[in-house]
């Protein structure tokens, strides 16, 4: 089996059949899929790791996803807004901080206040930092005009996840319904990418039904589709949602965890030049998962900028970390953090996806700065 993996390794791409048996791999073959990786980032993206402040806008949500506590239908949350001027204080904390960017996630809506007031925001961000802070949205299925409306205020990075790119799983944890539709969603990141945003997507790792054939097709979508940035994570259950009833089914959380870091990995072996995040989520399940994420090829952070009272309010599973440091704390700590990997910091950067780069040519991202 060793002989195998590392034969597999030395391949220039993977069949299916190649990533399941890289995604079955042990404990002690794992360390050759994480040995490549870490010498694949190191030559293909270095050893710079990019911070994007990320601020929580909102919990209010018109979706009802399985797996998500804050789904429409949990009444339990309370619901918040963060104020505009709490999130230019996050902005300008960023700015001051070197943070190359931000990321603004939200709760999927479409109404027209909602779509209005991004728009706004994201026009006084780049007022209030004279153009300097990258923008990253992730807020979901949205329409064309209001892809195009957001890109135009000075957003050029989307993330939206495919969740996971097999019809009949994503049915499995979504409701088959119009709101919630496989195929729109899969329109919704071609339209991105035609228009001409830094395109992200990722899936959940460890979901009931989920299979490592689901896995590997996951890993094929995203070279297939050309992404240029992933964020994955574990799936973590939480019990005000439908999907706590298959709670029993799940991997155990160890091994769900190094089912997303060999995900990691391979994802940059396969895509050598895109952005992958370390997420929260992998931290959920492991004290330093995030840093082994790091070693293993990943390259973006999303350091917590949402207010500390608006936090509670963001648990979209349990056990998330950080949701009473204070933005300074959560820098100092990944500062840290970041060392220990042997990564640095690239502050005052955008950090765009080189892949991206390479697909537009060169000047597209520079020009908007
Ligand atoms: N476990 C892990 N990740 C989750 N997300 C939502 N709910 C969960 C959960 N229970 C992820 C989804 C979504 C992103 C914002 O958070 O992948 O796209
Ligand atoms: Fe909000 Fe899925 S529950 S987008």
């Amino acid at each position: 089996m060793q002989s195998s993996i590392q034969e597999i390794l030395n391949q220039d791409s993977f069949s299916r059949e190649d990533l399941i048996i890289l995604l079955s791999a042990n404990k002690e073959e794992m360390e050759l899929i994480f040995r490549k990786a870490a010498e694949i980032k190191s030559q293909y993206v270095g050893n710079k790791v990019y911070f994007r402040g990320l601020v929580e806008l909102s919990n209010i949500c018109s979706k009802d996803c399985f797996y998500c506590g804050i789904r429409k239908g949990n009444k339990i949350v309370d619901r918040y807004f963060v104020e505009d001027a709490e999130v230019l204080e996050a902005a300008e904390y960023a700015l001051k901080n070197g943070y190359g960017s931000m990321v603004i996630q939200s709760g999927e809506r479409t109404d027209k206040v909602f779509v209005n007031r991004v728009t706004s925001l994201l026009k006084s961000i780049k007022e209030m930092s004279e153009g300097k802070l990258g923008i990253t949205l992730s807020m979901g299925e949205q329409t064309e005009e209001t892809y195009k409306a957001w890109y135009e205020a000075g957003a050029h990075r989307y993330l939206l996840r495919i969740e996971s790119s097999n019809p009949d799983l994503y049915y499995r944890i979504h409701p088959k319904n119009a709101r919630h539709d496989f195929e729109y969603r899969l329109n919704s990141l071609r339209l991105l990418k035609r228009l001409g945003y830094n395109v992200g997507t990722g899936v959940m790792i460890g979901l009931p039904f989920q299979t490592l054939d689901d896995l590997a097709g996951d890993l094929l979508f995203f070279k297939e589709f050309d992404i240029d940035m992933a964020g994955m994570g574990p799936y973590i259950e939480h019990k005000d949602t439908p999907l706590y009833e298959f709670r029993d089914q799940l991997m155990p959380k160890s091994e769900r965890f190094y089912l997303a870091l060999k995900m990691v990995a391979i994802l940059r072996i396969m895509m050598k030049d895109i952005n992958i995040a370390a997420t929260t989520a992998m931290q959920t399940l492991d004290k330093q998962g995030r840093e082994k994420a790091l070693k293993v090829g990943a390259n973006i952070i999303m350091p917590n900028l949402t207010p500390v009272k608006y936090r509670e309010g963001y648990l979209l599973y349990e056990d998330k970390p950080c949701i009473n440091e204070e933005a300074s704390e959560c820098k100092n700590c990944l500062e840290a953090r970041i060392h220990i990997a042997g990564d640095e910091i690239g502050y005052g950067e955008w950090g765009d996806s080189r892949h991206f780069a390479a697909r537009q040519g060169r000047d597209i991202g520079k020009g908007r700065q």
